[in-house]
Order: C-alpha cells, then structure tokens, then sequence
C-alpha cells in the first residue's frame, strides 16, 4: 500500500487509524482543521475543493486508500453537520476518484458511517435525497424546519445514512468496483472520543447517549474502530464491496433483531 488521505486525522478515530498505518510505513495524508497536512474546513465548498486539490498535489495524483473520518456530532449546528458530515465525505470521495483508479486496482475506501442510521427514528426521506443530489441549499432548507435536539439528531443520522447509501449505490458500478476500488463503509457505535465526550457533557444528549444500551457493556474505543478500518483498508477486502459494517456493542442487533433480511419482492 502506498498514500492514504485520512480525514479528521487529528483526533478520534481519524488519529487512531493514522498512528497505526504510520506504524506499518504507509504514507498518511491527513486532512484536519489542525495538525494535519492539509489544513481545510471542510464544511465550506472552498475548503473541500482545496483539500481535494492540495491532497492530489501531495500524492501525485495516486492514492491507494482514502479514510473519510471528519465528522462532527450534537450538540453542533444541524446545517453545518450536514455539511461536515455529508458534503465533506461525498465530495471528497468524488474528487478522489480518480487518483483512486490510478493505483493500478487496489484501492480501498472506508467511509465512517454511524449505526445512528439504523437506530433513530423518522429521519426524513427528502433530506436523505436532497443530500444524495449534492443539493447542500436544499439539505439546508429542510433541516431549518426542526429545532434543537431533534433537528440535530435528524441532521447527524441523515448525513450518516447517506454516507451508507452513497457506498451502496457506487460500489458495486463499474466506475468503482470494475476501477479496482473497494468501497465500503464502517458503521460505529457510541466510541469514547472527543466527539462523544461533547455529547455527553450535554445534558441533554448526555442522558440521550447514557440511554441506549449497549449489550457488551462498555463505550467502543477509538482503537478498537481502527484495528477494523485498517482490515477494511488491507487485503482482506478484496471481496468486500458496499458493505456497511456495524462495529457497536449490540445496540442495533438489539433494537432491531428481527430486521434481517429485509424482504423483497420480484
Ligand atoms: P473526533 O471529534 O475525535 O474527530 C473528528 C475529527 O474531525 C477532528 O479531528 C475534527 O477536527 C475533524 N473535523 C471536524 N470538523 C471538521 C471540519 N469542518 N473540517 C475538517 N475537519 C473537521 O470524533 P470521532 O469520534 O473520532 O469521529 C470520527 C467519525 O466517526 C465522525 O465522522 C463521526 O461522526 C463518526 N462516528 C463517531 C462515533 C462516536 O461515538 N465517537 C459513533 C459513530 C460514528
């Protein structure tokens, strides 16, 4: 494996995944609002664009692997989030497209979703749509009907469904599967970093996340989230295309045991 850009390299999960591919030699291409080699916001359109631009500078225009890790959670502005979470992944991932293809057909992808995709309740459909159709103004306008908390909540787990379907609907087309990119996307669960402690600080959300129960026991760690993004990015996943992996402790298997499969008809 040769250059992986990271997003949200600098904290977190993000940081985590960096230390340990670090730690095998692998180049890391971190893009953060600090300490990273590409320094961008990526909620405004010009941040995104020139962190795509100064990432295809570093690496030539070849990338072997790309971590979409920069997210923000509540409490947090719901139109910035939307733009954090959703836009800052999408757009990135589409400018990278091409360097990805260029690593002669084993890329990998990993977008960091969130099991709050399956366990929150009424998350608009528009807004999920409005998101998939790049409509930033659109996404925004339709958050602007909720408030507080549950404009929030809403804007979180729509930004993160979207992620999860934006690797389900393009993985498995030509542009990316038959381009030798293996994109796949990591769904955790609650996971003690700086983004969780900001909720739980909240008292609010900090009753909220305390709430929902975690069969195994425990918050995840940021390491552990890390040890199967790194799978993900390895050669394990030469199979593995538009999976959404849940990495949570049990919360969704159990809120939703019998959710599997879901039917279909021909
Ligand atoms: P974190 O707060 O430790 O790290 C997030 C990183 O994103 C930070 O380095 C931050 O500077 C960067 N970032 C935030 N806004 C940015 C912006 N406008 N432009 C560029 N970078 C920006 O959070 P954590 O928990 O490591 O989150 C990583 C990802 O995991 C996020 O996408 C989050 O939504 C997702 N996630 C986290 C869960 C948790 O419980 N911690 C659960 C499920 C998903």
């Amino acid at each position: 494996m040769g250059t992986i850009a990271i997003t949200g390299s600098a904290s977190g999960i993000g940081a985590s995944v960096r230390r340990t591919l670090e730690n095998n030699d692998m180049r890391v291409i971190g893009i953060d609002l600090r300490d990273a080699e590409v320094i961008a916001d990526l909620s405004e359109k010009d941040g995104r664009s020139r962190a795509i631009s100064e990432t295809l500078d570093l690496c030539g225009g070849v990338l072997e692997g790309v971590v979409t890790s920069a997210g923000v959670g509540p409490p947090f502005d719901p139109k910035k989030m939307l733009s954090i979470n959703w836009f800052g992944t999408a757009d990135l991932l589409v400018g990278f497209h091409e360097a990805l293809s260029s690593s002669s057909g084993n890329a990998r992808v990993v977008a960091v979703s969130s099991n709050s995709t399956t366990i929150t309740p009424n998350v608009p459909e528009e807004l999920i749509d409005a998101c998939l159709k790049f409509d930033e103004e659109k996404a925004h306008t339709i958050i602007e009907e909720y408030s507080g908390m549950t404009a929030m909540a809403l804007a979180y787990a729509a930004s993160k469904t979207a992620v999860a379907r934006f690797v389900r609907q393009n993985a498995p087309t030509d542009q990316w599967a038959r381009s030798g990119i293996r994109l796949n996307a990591i769904a955790p669960g609650a996971t003690l970093t700086p983004l969780l402690q900001g909720g739980l600080d909240n008292q609010e959300f900090g009753e909220a996340i305390r709430a929902m129960p975690i069969p195994t026991g425990e918050f995840g760690t940021p390491e552990v989230i890390a040890k199967w993004i790194n799978t993900m990015l390895s050669d394990a996943a030469d199979f593995m295309c538009g999976s959404v992996v849940f990495v949570d402790g049990g919360s969704d298997a159990l809120l939703r045991p019998n959710d599997w499969p879901q039917s279909f008809s021909m």
